[in-house]
């Protein structure tokens, strides 16, 4: 089973291919939030992977919420534990998520067998402009190869030594911010609104509702995904004034 986020679908683009060629099954990890599914058992063999972009190198909040709440009926041999992986979607570097996702899952006596970089287009659409076109198809061939790496060796069963992995100092400053910080305050939609409502429906928190056919935030924080700035068809959302210049990302899986 692997358990997947993503806000605009590189992460999904990556389970989906872990997914289909280890044949294992795909658990969406924001409607698992809103049905309040957090109840799985494992069947023999079967491996647990998290996949999910990495944030401020870190985790997303509504990944270590769902962490904080997963129940995992193991169904194995006394003494044998499960074969866990994650995979880190990432425009630049993961940091210290690994050590992180490591310390949610020891919570339920879950390793973190072998933990996997990912790079990808960057989204992060509030802070930088997101990576263009010419960058992206570039960027997809070395993201199709390392993927190949990445499930010969999770099929291989791969273990690292999980007494190297650290928190490393990019995180302890960044991570922080992230949990303090993802605000809603600046986000709003401009005159190009056409009041389709999409925002609402890829919103994984469910904090945009529609008054007078435009978007409103109802919460001070999100996950902070960037899926309603990126993913609106008429890219008439904004965040501060900075992004009224810049294209929006989202993964052709999502199209
Ligand atoms: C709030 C936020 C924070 C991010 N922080 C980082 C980061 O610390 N390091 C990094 O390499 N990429 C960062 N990114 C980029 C994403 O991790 C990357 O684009 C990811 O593949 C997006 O996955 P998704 O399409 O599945 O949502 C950030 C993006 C967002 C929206």
């Amino acid at each position: 089973m692997i358990f997947y986020f993503t806000g605009t679908g590189n992460s999904l683009y990556a389970a989906k291919k872990i997914g289909d060629e280890l044949g294992e099954d795909l658990i969406d990890i924001t409607a698992a939030m809103k049905e309040k599914s957090f109840s799985y058992r494992l069947s023999s063999n079967e491996k647990i992977g998290f996949v999910f972009p990495v944030y401020f190198y870190g985790v997303p909040s509504i990944v270590v919420d769902f962490i904080a709440e997963l129940k995992i009926e193991k169904n194995l041999e006394a003494g044998l534990k499960p074969y866990v992986f994650g995979v880190m979607t990432c425009g630049g570097g993961m940091g210290g998520t690994p050590k992180m996702l490591q310390e949610l899952l020891e919570k339920h006596e879950l390793p973190l067998t072998a933990a996997f970089e990912l790079k990808m287009a960057s989204n992060y659409i509030m802070m930088y402009q997101p990576t263009g076109p010419d960058l992206q198809k570039k960027i997809r061939i070395s993201t199709d190869k390392k993927l190949v790496d990445i499930i010969a060796a999770i099929s291989k069963n791969k273990k690292e030594d999980s007494g190297k992995r650290k928190k490393t100092l990019l995180t302890s400053v960044a991570y922080p911010l992230y949990l303090h910080g993802r605000k809603t305050r600046l986000f709003y939609a401009d005159e190009k609104c056409n009041g389709c409502g999409k925002c609402t429906r890829v919103c994984p928190v469910s904090v945009i509702q529609m008054e007078n056919d435009k978007p409103v935030w109802m919460a001070k924080q999100c996950t902070h995904c960037s899926a309603c700035i990126n993913r609106c068809p008429q890219e008439a959302i904004q965040y501060g004034k900075k992004t009224l210049k810049w294209r929006r990302f989202e993964n052709p899986i999502l199209k």
